[in-house]
């Protein structure tokens, strides 16, 4: 089936060091949130959008990127909260009543793909949640704040976690009510849906699926771009 995307683009961009958010910085010609929107609107599975934007930046999104790039599917421009989980939230309120799937996804992710979004809508129809997410290549230890080593998780057991993630809305939005009521604090949306003893499924993503994150990421992201021509 289709799904409505909740787009994430309400951060301060704190580690790349701009001074502006960072998913205003242009990739090529285009700002990345251009590049990120581009894909949900393309999407066959996408039925519509809400871009989560900040406070001062609600008008500048709505005429400089919605109406000069002549996006269509974004329903609502919305403003998010303190933490990516509060902008999360933020969405969840103003999503549709017939809204069955909902896609949570970073504005700061350009390469997500047409069959990330595929696979994940079919997975979390099937199962209730689906994370994208690529094996971990590197060998992970666990550390104390001394730096003195705990132990090695086993490698293949270990995936390192991307967006989308994709949720039926009834079980997201139960996880996040859950979660507030209880002050907890997460780094995505499947840790709370986890925490209610649900399963979540992994859905295979890609090396190339990558958070810009710091000036380095920019580098990266060009060098992607320009491999794709
Ligand atoms: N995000 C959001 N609302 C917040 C915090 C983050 O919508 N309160 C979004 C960001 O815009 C980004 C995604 O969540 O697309 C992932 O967050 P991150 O990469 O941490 O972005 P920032 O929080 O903007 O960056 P930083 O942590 O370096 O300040
Ligand atoms: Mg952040």
């Amino acid at each position: 089936g289709m799904a409505t995307a909740i787009v994430l683009a309400a951060g301060k961009g704190k580690r790349m060091g701009k001074g502006y958010n960072k998913q205003y910085i242009l990739l090529r010609d285009k700002p990345i949130i251009v590049h990120t929107l581009d894909i949900f609107e393309k999407s066959q599975y996408i039925n519509d959008i809400i871009l989560v934007v900040g406070k001062e930046e609600v008008a500048f999104v709505k005429e400089e990127i919605i109406k000069k790039y002549n996006f269509r599917k974004i329903s609502k421009v919305i403003v998010g909260g303190k933490e990516r989980q509060d902008s999360v939230y933020e969405g969840l309120l103003v999503a549709n009543k017939d809204c069955e799937t909902v896609l949570i996804h970073d504005g700061a992710r350009p390469f997500v793909e047409e069959g990330m979004i595929k696979n994940s809508i079919a997975m979390a129809e099937k199962f209730g949640a689906a994370i994208v997410a690529v094996p971990v290549k590197d060998t992970i230890k666990r550390a104390n704040y001394q730096l003195e080593v705990i132990d090695t998780p086993e490698r293949k057991e270990l995936w390192a976690v991307q967006t989308p993630q994709t949720f039926q809305y009834i079980l997201l939005k139960k996880a996040h009510d859950q979660a507030r009521k209880e002050g907890i604090l997460v780094t995505d949306d499947a840790m709370m849906v986890e925490r209610l003893g649900h399963l979540v499924k992994i859905v295979e993503g890609s090396y190339k699926n990558i958070k810009i994150t710091d000036p380095q990421d920019i580098i990266i992201a060009e060098g992607i771009l320009s491999k794709e021509e």
